[in-house]
């Protein structure tokens, strides 16, 4: 669709002024403190076809899931909505909770559940494909062995810690001719699938700034990257990548163009000892010597408040059906989890901004940044002709010349059938198209290939090289 369709379609250049909605649309500005807005007439709908989670396969494609945390939960829950389309034959996890729960829904024989990965690729091929859902430095290996097994691979993301082993996951991935599909879950999320249509539309004209935000919301940051699964960047991969890989990634795929050079900054403000409130203690509550931290009752980070009160973020305890507080309470003396934010052995950004040029002198910031109170991601995007301004749910386009402006809000969370698909709807219709992409043996059924998808990773890996070194680096 060329431009001036793109706008016929959406009534904005029709003659005839409708009644703005200024409520609705407030909202998508509000998120950028934006409350008043300039009253502009004539506003339709952007409607953009939201297709089917159903990939509508005759024969499912059988997945073994290696690393069935969270994650691995997720992709395979497609499998429960859509029987027909995917089916679950393995699972590998070290903790036999998690493999047992995965096996009880999936009916999965006791020959195919294992342990440790490598017990499962020790084994011959016995399904289509392997979701690889463990943490992020323990991809590369069973990612390395199942394509030479024929595997294809459902990759989550980061690829692999280093530049040098996500390259050679590439390599190995032509090698063995087989599909190997990175989650940048956010691709595939209706929202951003739109947003991407009216860049390439032209109805921006020539795209020539992004501004994207990534708030990581303050109880966000703790739980993952400080007490939880993330906090050291050696050990996993640094931030940039760990949490900010579906951003860069998402500016590189909207740009549509290279990036030619990166310059960040960062650093770890909070979460550190130098910081810590006089006389914190080492957990929040039930200290060893059963006191609770005099902070307890006013540090927003108290993990009484986050899991206890709040029940925020439980999936990593691994609770029984039915749990109680005091369920919760006993992890909290035990984990990580209950431990002090300014005592954690964590050394991950907690803000991190980075400034990014493009073929044809089209610019990109990112900001990534822990205090917020909302998670999600935020952009704006500037052409020649008209600006698009979005909350990661709703977002605006305004065309310049006609003075008009349309709007995306697409209740997808609403749709029965993305119910549960986290990412917008981008979790599960990732899975669609890598079981339809699997099914026919064809990769251009993806949009997040590891060729591509290397590039984004690229981006993230010489941000962290700029961050550490203070030059600006060129990619
Ligand atoms: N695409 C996204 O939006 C997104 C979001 C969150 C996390 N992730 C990524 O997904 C991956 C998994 O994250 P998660 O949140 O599910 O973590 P998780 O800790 O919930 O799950 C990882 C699982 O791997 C298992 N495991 C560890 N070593 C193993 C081994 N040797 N063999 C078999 N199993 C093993 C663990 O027991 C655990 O159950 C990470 O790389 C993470 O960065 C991606």
């Amino acid at each position: 669709m060329d431009r001036l369709e793109f706008l016929k379609s959406m009534g904005l250049l029709a003659a005839g002024a409708v009644a703005v909605n200024i409520d609705a649309k407030a909202n998508a500005l509000r998120a950028f403190g934006q409350d008043s807005i300039p009253s502009i007439a004539a506003d339709k709908k952007i409607a953009t076809k939201i297709q089917s989670l159903d990939a509508e396969l005759d024969k499912p494609v059988t997945v073994v899931i290696i690393g069935a945390g969270d994650r691995g939960r997720c992709y395979a829950q497609y499998a429960e909505k859509f029987p027909k389309c995917m089916k679950v034959v393995g699972v590998a996890d070290l903790n036999p909770h998690r493999r047992e729960q995965m096996a009880e829904i999936h009916n999965i024989p006791a020959e195919n559940q294992f342990a440790h990965y490598n017990e499962a690729l020790a084994k011959a091929k016995f399904a289509d494909a392997v979701v690889i859902a463990t943490p992020d430095n323990l991809h590369y290996e069973p990612c390395m062995k199942a394509l030479a097994l024929g595997y294809d691979v459902l990759l989550e993301k980061p690829v692999a810690p280093t530049e040098k082993e996500c390259r050679e996951i590439m390599k190995q991935a032509h090698k063995y001719n087989r599909i190997v599909a990175v989650c940048h879950v956010l691709r595939y999320a209706p929202y951003f699938v739109a947003l991407k249509q009216v860049v390439d539309s032209g109805a921006i004209g020539d795209l020539v700034n992004i501004q994207h935000f990534e708030p990581i919301r303050y109880y966000h940051m703790a739980h993952s990257y400080v007490r939880g699964n993330w906090p050291l960047a050696e050990k996993t991969t640094p931030i940039i990548l760990a949490k900010s890989c579906h951003d860069l990634d998402i500016i590189r795929w909207i740009i549509g163009k290279p990036c030619e050079s990166i310059a960040a900054e960062g650093s770890l403000y909070l979460f550190r000892p130098e910081m810590m409130p006089k006389g914190a203690t080492e957990r929040c509550i039930d200290n060893a010597d059963g006191s609770n931290c005099p902070h307890e009752k006013e540090c927003p980070y108290s993990a009484k408040h986050v899991y206890i009160d709040k029940r925020r973020f439980l999936g990593p305890f691994d609770l029984p059906k039915g749990y109680t507080a005091d369920d919760i309470r006993s992890k909290l003396k035990t984990t990580n989890y209950g431990r002090c934010v300014f005592r954690c052995n964590n050394d991950q950004c907690d803000h991190y901004v980075a400034i990014m040029k493009f073929e044809n002198d089209v610019t990109a910031s990112f900001s990534m940044d822990a205090f917020t109170p909302y998670g999600g991601r935020r952009t704006r995007i500037m052409g020649t002709k008209g600006f698009i301004e979005g909350d990661g749910h709703v977002f605006t386009f305004y065309d310049f010349r006609s003075g008009h402006k349309s709007i995306w809000d697409q209740k997808v969370s609403e749709i029965e059938e993305f119910k549960g698909s986290g990412h917008g709807g981008g979790d599960h219709m990732l899975v669609r198209d890598f079981v339809r992409a699997v099914s026919a043996q064809d990769e251009k059924l993806l949009t997040s290939t590891i060729d591509v998808s290397i590039e984004s990773h690229v981006m993230g890996f010489m941000a962290e090289k700029s961050r550490m070194s203070n030059k600006k680096v060129k990619i």
